[in-house]
């Protein structure tokens, strides 16, 4: 009989920029909703994947203090759902390791990430750690036998490749220990678009800072950016349908309607036939609205560091509580000698 996992929620972010709102309505939304439907919920920075890139020291410990901050003032509750940077917890970088030595090269270098990141530039000159990157993101997952991911759209291959490592290992060690994990894109922004161009990704490595919105920007910076969003010239249609070619129109509509918690044909419905002129307005104040709040709170938690990482240090030691002896039983399996020392 196959053995049957707890359901268990587990995502990341890396803080390797400041969170978007492609992180927040593709990731960070639903990772509040998928708290408060009461689930075991584990959430992580992730510093290590952070660094596959290069990342300056104190830059990068002021982005993961911050992705925590917003966490916190999006709606996640430390309390209820474990929150942590994943350097912290060392089953992830042992699990990688185990994990690295069961993935094939031939599925990483198939990675469209990888390709990506590395077409038209010296793939020779990227770092190791950036090709086994999918490696260590199955280890965050499975370090915890977590069976759901919330994550976007561009996560999916990733996820895809997480239960790949899960079953090899199980086939590999003939044990049913890893679950296949279930991956959750869902709603309508699970791939917000650039604001200069619809057939981009929302990212926080585009050159371009008036390509997305931050969630640290202020209300001012977030209506300037909306107002300048590239469109074309036609007025709002009256199907979501005639959507299909107009990618920005689309982007700038699945906004609008993930920020209201509306379907896309409710906001054609309300909207049909207007211009930009009035649609932009009317989505910067939501904009302004819903992410403002978040920014305030985010501002008041950052100044204090030290209460942030007290909160990450006692995520971490949940974290470690669970996933030490998954990790242990890992090496028991694998034929890793364990001796008792001290
Ligand atoms: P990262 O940091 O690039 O993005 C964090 C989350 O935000 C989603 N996302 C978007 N969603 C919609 N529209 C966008 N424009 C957009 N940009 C980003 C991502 O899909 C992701 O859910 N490899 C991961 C981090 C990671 C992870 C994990 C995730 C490491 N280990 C384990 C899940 C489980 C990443 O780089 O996400």
């Amino acid at each position: 009989m196959a053995t049957t996992f707890a359901p268990r929620i587990f995502s990341g972010i890396q803080p390797s920029g400041g969170i978007t709102l492609g992180n927040y309505l593709g990731a960070l939304k639903r990772f509040v909703e998928k708290q408060d439907e009461g689930i075991e919920t584990i959430y992580c920075m992730v510093d290590m994947h952070a660094i596959t890139v290069w990342q300056d020291p104190e830059t990068l410990r002021h982005q993961t203090r911050e992705g925590a901050a917003a966490f916190i003032a999006a709606g996640i509750d430390p309390a209820r759902s474990i929150l942590f940077n994943q350097s912290q917890v060392a089953a992830h970088a042992q699990l990688a390791w185990i994990f690295n030595c069961v993935a094939r090269m031939g599925w990483m270098s198939r990675m469209t990430q990888w390709k990506d990141k590395t077409a038209g530039k010296n793939a020779e000159a990227a770092s190791l750690g950036l090709f086994a990157y999918p490696a260590l993101m199955a280890a965050d997952i499975m370090a915890y036998h977590a069976t759901m991911v919330p994550v976007g759209e561009d996560q999916k291959q990733h996820l895809e490749l997480t239960r790949d490592i899960a079953i090899k290992f199980n086939n590999d060690y003939g044990v049913e220990y890893f679950p296949v994990v279930e991956p959750l894109i869902e709603g309508v922004a699970t791939r917000v678009m650039s604001l200069r161009d619809g057939t981009k990704k929302m990212s926080k490595s585009d050159p371009s800072d008036q390509s997305r919105i931050n969630l640290t920007d202020d209300a001012d910076t977030i209506a300037g950016k909306i107002r300048k969003a590239k469109t074309d010239a036609a007025p709002l249609p009256d199907t979501a349908g005639a959507l299909r070619d107009r990618p920005e129109a689309r982007n700038l509509v699945s906004i609008y309607a993930a920020l209201a918690g509306h379907t896309v044909d409710q906001v054609i419905a309300d909207f049909a036939g207007a211009q930009f002129g009035s649609f932009k307005p009317a989505l910067a104040d939501l904009a302004v609205a819903k992410l403002s709040p978040i920014t305030t709170e985010m501002n008041r938690l950052m100044k204090d560091p030290a209460e942030i990482d007290r909160i990450l240090g006692h995520g971490a030691d949940r974290a470690e509580a669970i996933s030490r002896p998954i990790v242990d039983r890992v090496y028991d399996i694998t034929g890793m000698i364990r001796s008792r020392r001290g």
